[in-house]
């Protein structure tokens, strides 16, 4: 039995440390066959003079602008990934999830899965907290939230400041320009890889189950 499946990587990034997040996570799902990995930044909602007057980087041009909540009735799961606001979703990815309504009344997103990834400036600055107010979000689509458990070695250490949770891969932005660490990629790229098997899983598992009713 065959079947393939669609991970969308969804992802807002101000400075930059989510976008190679995002990328890590790429290559680790790219790890597993019959499973196809789109790249996509939400739209930035603050305007050029205000990114300039924060030091924004410019944006990545080869990764597309998802325009709409709707386009993602065309994945099987989703890897969503956006840096901390006191503790919480930025405004910006929060836009875009207040634009799901439409697939919301439809059940458009029931069954499919996602996993979530962060990042802070300090170690404690609410990483596991963006996560968990996150979830919401995922039970009202019914969205089958796949946590990374302690799936990579590197999340029961403790000699080094680092990102990573069972909630998902995530750096620690700090201000010395070092972030994310190789640790904090390995641990991405590891998430991304158990992801995509677990989406995939999913999908023989439907296949399966359809021949059998
Ligand atoms: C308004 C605002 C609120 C923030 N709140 C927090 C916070 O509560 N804790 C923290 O550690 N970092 C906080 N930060 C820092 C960002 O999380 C940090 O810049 C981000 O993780 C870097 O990711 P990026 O490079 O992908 O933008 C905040 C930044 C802004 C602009």
């Amino acid at each position: 039995m065959t079947a393939t499946a669609t991970i969308y990587i969804v992802y807002y990034s101000t400075y930059g440390h989510i976008h190679k997040l995002a990328k890590a996570l790429e290559t680790g799902a790219q790890r597993v066959k019959d499973v196809d990995i789109k790249l996509f930044r939400v739209p930035e909602t603050l305007s050029d003079e205000i990114l300039a007057k924060i030091h924004a980087p410019p944006k990545p041009e080869e990764v597309p602008v998802i325009e709409q909540a709707g386009q993602l009735t065309d994945a099987d799961g989703f890897l969503f990934g956006f840096p901390t606001r006191f503790g919480m979703a930025p405004a910006q990815f929060k836009a875009f999830l207040d634009s799901s309504g439409g697939i919301w009344a439809a059940g458009a997103l029931r069954g499919k899965q996602a996993g979530l990834f962060t990042s802070s400036n300090t170690q404690h600055g609410g990483q596991e907290t963006t996560a968990l107010t996150t979830l919401p979000f995922l039970a009202h689509h019914g969205l089958q939230y796949v946590p990374f458990g302690y799936g990579h070695p590197a999340l029961n250490a403790t000699k080094e400041v680092s990102g990573g949770s069972p909630y998902g891969a995530s750096a620690v932005a700090g201000i010395d320009g070092d972030s994310p660490t190789k640790t904090e990629l390995e641990i991405a790229e590891a998430q991304g890889e158990y992801f995509a098997k677990q989406v995939l899983i999913r999908k023989l598992g439907e296949k399966a189950f359809a021949e059998q009713q």
